[in-house]
């Protein structure tokens, strides 16, 4: 039977009513066409262009083969010009780089080959003056084997430390708690002798998993955060987000990977629900400084959905987790590209994705997606397929010069040293920076640390700058239409029909009258396209904002696109 409201129900009536009208009068609001340069989201995030840098390889300024600190502080104007919102650099602090940084000793320094604290404040400081941000790696999974947190934890059973880390004793030396297999390979248990138990690591022996249900850890762990945050940093990348915690009860793996394959993400090693409460902890630490700091994650998931859940159920955990089911493809495939951004776009609940296609982890998209005759159009269109996304985008250093791998043959005869202690196949991604065609493309004026890769001579800065058709000029186009045009700013998207498997048609609605048409062709073949899915009458174009090869604006909702074509064309 319905009872009669008290006052406080019709008081919280009507607060819901003032609520629900001000939520109307928001949507009104953003549904309102934008001006050039407005912006729908209030998070400077949600739309942005954050640049990777490998500092190792991007510019040395002492000689001494290494890139550092003082190398980004001079190349700021460069990225300023380029049009990037953010730098995210690659772990920087002291470590014995068994995997080149992400292996961290000391979290709140800075490696001597990179730098001292000074040179990164500085770093900060120019940064901002340009408009950049800077987002650093935090590495929040392990440790370096050297860090001293885990020197006291090995020392005995009974060190306060022992518990920061995840040991359990197993069957003794010859049997380990579990068969898992870590990402570099092998048991994820390395035997410590001294102390008789098994460590955990889900990547190297030397990069033990840190334990982050204990609560001095954690501690220890969030002060490094507050730490970077009070040196300027606008944000982290966090590294392994997925790996944070074990299921407890340490089960037998009841599918074993084959030998040498590497681990899977499996629900007794990842995606753990324990992981959601330290990310919303770390994210109410970034939301209590100002100017909007964020968390980029490394969060590799199986499904979409997974993906969905890392935003957290109340979006108070990572705003922007990177998404690897996009990122991770390999194949120039107009329908697989398009099940992906359809996913990415119309599955994760409208929050901001996170796209790109190349890292120090992934080869470079020009070599991935290059089949050695139009690697140069085919970049233009990979960067198109991100950069025209609603959405966060990535882009790694180089990237936009068309920067190759080095190829694997060549990578093997590089030898090992102090510079480069250990040979990794993810180096072939990480050759210095091509800034000229002179000696060691402008990286280094001594011995770089990784030789150069030989495409240097065509493909860098200065040579770029200089041709107004090059995968440099495309890029910049690119950044600065998508900061100035609206709809490509922060527009719906639109799911479109193209009527062709090898023909990729999407659209970005910043209004009902401002609509851009962002059209791509993954095939060597010219093709036709005929459009459905716009909204209203649309018929045709009449105005192209980019294209390449050079065409004209359609129109009508049928027409060619020349082989591996790309452009973006505006509705009016
Ligand atoms: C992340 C990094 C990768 C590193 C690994 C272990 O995946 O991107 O480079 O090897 O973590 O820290």
């Amino acid at each position: 039977m319905c009872q009669p409201l008290c006052s406080s129900e019709v008081d919280t009536m009507r607060v819901l009513l003032i609520m629900k009208s001000a939520v109307l009068a928001v949507a009104i609001m953003t549904c309102a066409a934008l001006l050039p340069g407005q912006s729908r989201s209030s998070h400077w995030y949600d739309h942005a262009v954050i640049y990777e840098i490998y500092p190792r390889s991007f510019q040395d300024t002492n000689g001494d083969g290494i890139g550092d600190l003082n190398g980004i502080t001079e190349r700021l104007d460069y990225l300023k010009q380029l049009g990037v919102d953010a730098i995210w650099i690659t772990p920087f602090f002291p470590s014995p780089n068994v995997d080149f940084g992400y292996d961290v000793s000391d979290y709140m320094n800075v490696a001597p080959e990179y730098g001292t604290l000074k040179d990164w404040d500085r770093l900060v400081t120019e940064a901002n003056k340009r408009g950049i941000r800077i987002l650093v790696d935090f590495v929040l999974n392990h440790t370096s084997d050297q860090h001293p947190w885990f020197k006291e934890s090995r020392s005995s059973r009974d060190n306060p430390k022992r518990d920061w880390y995840v040991w359990r004793s197993g069957g003794g030396p010859k049997q380990p708690p579990t068969h898992w297999t870590s990402i570099f390979g092998g048991y994820t248990w390395t035997w410590d002798n001294k102390t008789q138990q098994w460590y955990y690591h889900i990547f190297a022996p030397q990069q033990p998993d840190v334990n982050w249900a204990n609560p001095a850890l954690r501690k220890a762990m969030f002060d490094v955060v507050r730490f970077w945050l009070n040196h300027g940093a606008s944000g982290f990348r966090l590294d392994a987000t997925p790996y944070l915690f074990e299921d407890p009860a340490f089960p037998e793996d009841p599918n074993p990977p084959q030998a040498g394959a590497p681990a899977a993400l499996e629900p007794y090693n990842s995606g753990r629900p324990e992981n959601h409460e330290v990310l919303r902890q770390m994210r109410k630490i970034l939301d209590g400084y100002p100017h909007d700091p964020v968390l980029l994650g490394e969060s590799s998931t199986a499904t979409i959905a997974d993906l969905a859940k890392v935003y957290g159920a109340n979006r108070d955990e990572i705003q922007l987790p990177m998404d690897f089911l996009f990122g991770n493809l390999t194949a120039l495939n107009a329908g697989i590209f398009k099940k992906q951004v359809d996913a990415a776009e119309l599955q994760l609940s409208g929050q901001t994705p996170v796209f790109f296609f190349s890292s120090h982890d992934h080869p470079r998209q020009w070599t991935t997606f290059g089949n050695g005759k139009n690697n140069d159009q085919i970049a233009k269109l990979t960067a198109t397929l991100t950069l025209a996304q609603r959405g966060c985008v990535l882009l790694y250093y180089g990237e936009e010069l068309g920067m190759g791998n080095m190829p694997a043959g060549e990578l093997k005869l590089v030898p090992t040293g102090p510079k480069r202690p250990r040979a990794d196949d993810r180096d072939g991604e990480r050759t210095p920076m091509q800034w000229n065609d002179a000696l060691n493309a402008g990286f280094s004026t001594g011995s770089p640390w990784l030789p150069v890769e030989t495409g240097y001579k065509r493909y860098n800065v200065v040579t770029e700058q200089r041709n107004s058709s090059s995968i440099y000029s495309w890029y910049t186009q690119l950044l600065r239409l998508r900061h100035e045009n609206p709809a490509l700013r922060d527009g719906d998207y639109l799911p479109l029909e193209s009527g062709n498997p090898d023909v990729l048609a999407f659209g970005r609605q910043a209004s009902p009258t401002d609509v851009v048409l962002i059209v791509l062709n993954t095939s060597a073949k010219e093709q036709q396209a005929d459009i459905s899915g716009m909204p209203g009458q649309w018929q045709g174009s009449h105005r192209m904002l980019m294209a390449s090869p050079a065409a004209d604006a359609p129109r009508s909702q049928s027409f060619t696109v020349a082989p591996y074509g790309v452009f973006i064309a505006a509705l009016q």
